[in-house]
């Protein structure tokens, strides 16, 4: 028997008030310990079914589980989905509110009513987790986007949910903040959380999930990133373009310089690793 997603949505149809469906008959799932990427293309609803799974939004169809188990949306039922996932929204903006980042990370802990020791345990170890200890008094108006950024993440992580799921993390970050980002990410993934993120950008997805989710109008559609990113005609419906790793691969096998049982590269290093192979091997 395979183990229940620790958390799903389930036939899941949803409109906003007067709007008509954003997503309709939606299954969803959230395996634990993969790395999934939420991919499509402005306005499909990928936010909107980011805040279906994490509670913020109620589905007016179909239902949202964790380990098979339907969510309650009463205060119970929410406070155990807040301790499983844990989304953090596109703009840091829209999350922080408290004067100084230490507050700010310490303000879920604190709702979840645990004792003093354990709240600045929590703070602690989230703002190590993002890098941003020496910030911790620092007033969150002062901070750069990148630290923001950050600031509403560790926010997130002092929660501990298996799940924590980022909404186009990447966005507006430079190319230095976003390996940083993606470091972290690593780091948390080490721990044991299961990290889902939204993205437009397929060369980081298929560098960095295991499974990739592609949102398109009839639907969604999730398999191993790998797979997913090369059906060309799924990702011309989800509004994206072939990764730069896959239309690669496609080139060096038509040139017989990799064989089907060799995987492809995902970056320009591993395309720089693969070839002393390809020279000793053509
Ligand atoms: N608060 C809202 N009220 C009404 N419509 C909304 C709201 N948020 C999003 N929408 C609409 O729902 C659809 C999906 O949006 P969204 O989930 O933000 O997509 P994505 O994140 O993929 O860009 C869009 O048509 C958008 O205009
Ligand atoms: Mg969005």
């Amino acid at each position: 028997m395979t183990e229940p997603p620790v958390v799903a949505l389930h036939g899941v149809s949803f409109a906003y008030e007067d709007g008509p469906d954003v997503l309709d008959g939606l299954d969803f799932a959230v395996r634990e310990g993969r790395a999934l990427a939420l991919l499509g293309r402005n306005g499909t609803g990928k936010t909107t079914l980011m805040r279906l799974l994490s509670g913020g939004l109620r589905p007016r169809a179909g239902r949202l589980t964790v380990e098979g188990e339907p969510v309650s949306y009463n205060r119970d039922g929410l406070t155990r989905l807040r301790t499983t996932v844990q989304l953090v929204v596109q703009d840091p903006d829209d999350q922080l509110f408290a004067a100084s980042v230490a507050q700010d990370v310490s303000f879920g802990p604190l709702n979840l009513g645990l004792s003093d020791p354990e709240v600045r345990a929590r703070v602690a170890e989230a703002l190590a987790a993002l890098d941003i200890t020496a910030l911790a008094d620092r007033p969150t108006h002062l901070l750069s986007y990148g630290q923001r950024k950050r600031t509403a993440i560790a926010g997130a992580v002092a929660m501990r949910p298996r799940v924590l799921i980022l909404d186009e993390p990447t966005a507006g970050l430079d190319p230095d903040g976003q390996e940083r980002l993606l470091t972290t990410l690593d780091g948390l993934r080490a721990g044991g959380t299961t990290v889902v993120m939204a993205t437009h950008d397929v060369d980081l997805a298929l560098r960095w999930a295991d499974d990739a989710a592609l949102l398109t109008p009839a639907g969604v559609h999730t398999g191993p990133a790998a797979t997913m990113l090369a059906r060309t005609e799924l990702l011309t419906q989800a509004g994206l373009r072939l990764p730069w790793g896959i239309a690669a691969t496609g080139m060096l096998r038509a040139q017989g310089l990799l064989d089907e049982t060799q995987s492809g590269p995902r970056t320009p290093e591993e395309l720089a690793a693969l070839t002393p192979r390809l020279a000793t091997d053509g």
